[in-house]
């Protein structure tokens, strides 16, 4: 994915340095090459080249546009079609160099329609899909129609995904933005600014009023002003419901903090108490639907999907149904005839962006003609995957911005938690006692991660000094806990760029334990659950081959404490009903390691190799 911000203004402000810091704030989305253009005087005016926008900055001073321009454009890219160069950078221009276009997505017929294009004579500079836009809409200007009009005949031509921003340097009073499956979001400053952008926190220091635009809609974005259309009739504008964003400024910002990841570790205790009161109705709609389920599936993809594993764990303890977790990648190929109608289906999404599960979606809903429900969990109010589901919850995490997933995790497994226990609530399978103990339990999650946040750090860092030579890892644990492991094992991937495997403890014994030799460091995760006996053993069986073990454990542990080289606590008491959320409380220990990890190794883990935030192509 890439990002795009914009803006067009009848104000006397600082463009270039709005601009500038816009696109600055959408850098999780992408992070190899970056670009801008002005349009001044009848003129477009552009800057781009490959590299993180501050490096670039350096260079070409991205904030100095012509004096008194009112309309500029910014853009970063995570590449799809040719590699990260100046000349594949955005904005891409027409032959006139009259019309600049960025784009987050991919054309699919991008082969054709160039073949079409360089036989009319257009001379393409780049390898990109995404020249085709330009050339395709100046073809459509050459017929004598209007900009606006031109860019809708264009869009009928292509096929794919595309959040795209267009602006011509004859018409000073126009940004052209349109939209099939990538996202695209207007704020407004009432009679002043207008600003576009892939999401939302790049206008929020200016703007709280918002529009979200949907699939193969038009905004014509004027000072203070904007106008949206069905891409195929632009004769009248139509009628769109403004959001008003509660999110605070901070929340888009580093605040003090050296990065993004640390500071969403730092905000997860209050994004679980934001969550935690989510509309008891919604929840109930949720838990009916799923008891009256004949088959159920939950799907997403990375993060969410380990946080998957760990709620259908607890969910199934309440509905006593089995759930069946499939990645959405795999969704269609591993169901195929097998989905059968009134399936129920829980599609988890931090951005509601990421393509295989909105694919995986659709596809179902197409298969079983609507007779299925969708629900989603996602963090993203109006994202795609709200639009293709029956009933939504938004997780309260407030934005996050760091490419590694945390603070949404845990708001995600605390979710499907809620789901859980209000199965219980209405099967009643507990007594009021067990049901208010859960209840207590997993209302102190957000207590639990914040002492431990205060208590730990010191202790985590030297965990990591320790571990600097180590090149390769295990995560074991069993039971709910494996989700932990897959999840902690993720995390230092990303990051830090080691090798980890999060690995069931049991199944480790097949195989896996033969790479253990004097000193490997295995992190247990154990929590005082059902598995913790068994556990014991694995420990034992690891520590006898060599294994430097580091356990994950609760306050008042002895057991597996007395077989560990090292032991990481987790304030909470040894109980199953705080043991049940340990997916939750347990994870801010493993998401810091790899923080840790990551700078010891010189990494920004803001910004891994070769990834962005959101992965919307296949
Ligand atoms: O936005 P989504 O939750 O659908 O994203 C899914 C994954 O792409 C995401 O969790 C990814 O694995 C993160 N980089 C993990 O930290």
């Amino acid at each position: 994915m890439c990002g795009i911000f914009g803006l067009i203004t009848n104000q006397d402000i600082e463009i270039g340095k709005i601009i500038l810091e816009g696109i600055k704030r959408l850098e999780y989305r992408g992070y190899d090459s970056c670009g801008i253009v002005a349009q001044h005087n009848s003129k477009l005016y552009v800057k781009k080249d490959a590299g993180k926008i501050n490096e670039i900055h350096k260079r070409l001073k991205l904030d100095e546009f012509p004096f008194g321009t009112k309309l500029g454009l910014a853009h970063t890219r995570w590449a799809t079609h040719g590699p990260p160069t100046k000349i594949n950078s955005h904005p891409h221009l027409d032959c006139n160099e009259k019309i600049a276009v960025l784009h987050n997505g991919i054309l699919e017929n991008f082969f054709e329609l160039k073949e079409e294009l360089e036989r009319k004579g257009h001379i393409f500079r780049s390898e990109t899909d995404t020249e085709i836009f330009p050339h395709l809409i100046e073809e459509y200007m050459k017929t004598g129609i209007d900009f606006k009009f031109a860019v809708s005949e264009a869009m009928k031509r292509c096929k794919g995904a595309y959040g795209l921003a267009i602006c011509h340097a004859e018409y000073p009073d126009q940004i052209i933005v349109v939209r099939k499956e990538s996202p695209l979001v207007i704020g407004l400053e009432e009679g002043k600014t207008t600003y576009c952008a892939s999401d939302i926190p790049a206008f929020l220091p200016y703007t709280r009023e918002c529009y979200i635009l949907d699939d193969n809609e038009m905004a014509v974005l004027a000072a203070g002003y904007v106008d949206f259309y069905d891409i195929d009739n632009l004769t009248n504008p139509k009628e769109k419901e403004k959001q008003i964003i509660q999110w605070s400024i901070d929340a888009a910002e580093k605040g003090g903090y050296k990065h993004f990841m640390l500071k969403e570790i730092y905000e997860e205790p209050s994004a679980m108490r934001r969550t935690l009161k989510i509309s008891k109705e919604t929840l109930q709609i949720f838990a009916r639907i799923l008891w009256g389920a004949k088959n159920i599936y939950i799907t997403a993809a990375g993060t969410s999907y380990y946080a998957c594993l760990a709620g259908k764990f607890i969910i199934t303890k309440f509905l006593h149904k089995y759930i069946e977790a499939i990645e959405c990648s795999e969704f269609q190929t591993q169901l195929g005839d097998a989905l059968q109608e009134d399936s129920v289906i829980i599609a988890v999404s931090q951005s509601g962006e990421t393509v295989d599960t909105i694919e995986a979606i659709r596809w179902a809903k197409e298969k079983l003609k609507n007779n299925v429900k969708i629900l989603c969990i996602t963090n993203v109010v109006g994202s795609s995957l709200t639009r293709y589901s029956d009933y939504v919850i938004v997780t309260q995490a407030g934005p996050e911005i760091g490419v590694a997933a945390t603070k949404t995790y845990c708001t995600q497994v605390l979710t499907l938690a809620l789901i859980g226990l209000e199965i219980a609530k209405f099967r009643k399978i507990l007594t009021k006692e067990e049901i208010d103990n859960y209840y207590h339990a997993l209302n102190s999650t957000p207590d639990i991660i914040e002492t431990f946040l205060q208590e730990n750090i010191d202790l985590i860092k030297d965990i990591v000094k320790n571990l600097d030579k180590s090149h390769n890892f295990f995560y074991l644990a069993r039971g709910i806990s494996i989700a932990t492991a897959r999840e902690g094992g993720l995390k230092l991937k990303e990051v830090a760029c080691r090798f980890i495997e999060g690995y069931s403890a049991a199944h480790a014994k097949h195989g896996p334990i033969s790479l253990v030799r004097e000193g490997f460091p295995i992190i247990f995760i154990a929590p005082p659950d059902e598995t913790y006996e068994r556990l014991l053993g694995n420990v034992m069986e690891f520590k006898a081959r060599g294994g430097m073990i580091i356990s994950v454990v609760v306050e008042d542990d002895r057991l597996i404490t007395g077989f560990s080289h090292r032991t990481i606590r987790i304030p909470q008491p040894s109980d199953k009903y705080f043991s049940l959320f340990s997916p939750i409380t347990f994870i801010p220990a493993l998401q810091l390691l790899s923080y840790y990890a990551a700078l010891k190794n010189g990494l920004d883990p803001d910004q891994p190799l070769n990834l962005a935030k959101t992965v919307t192509v296949h």
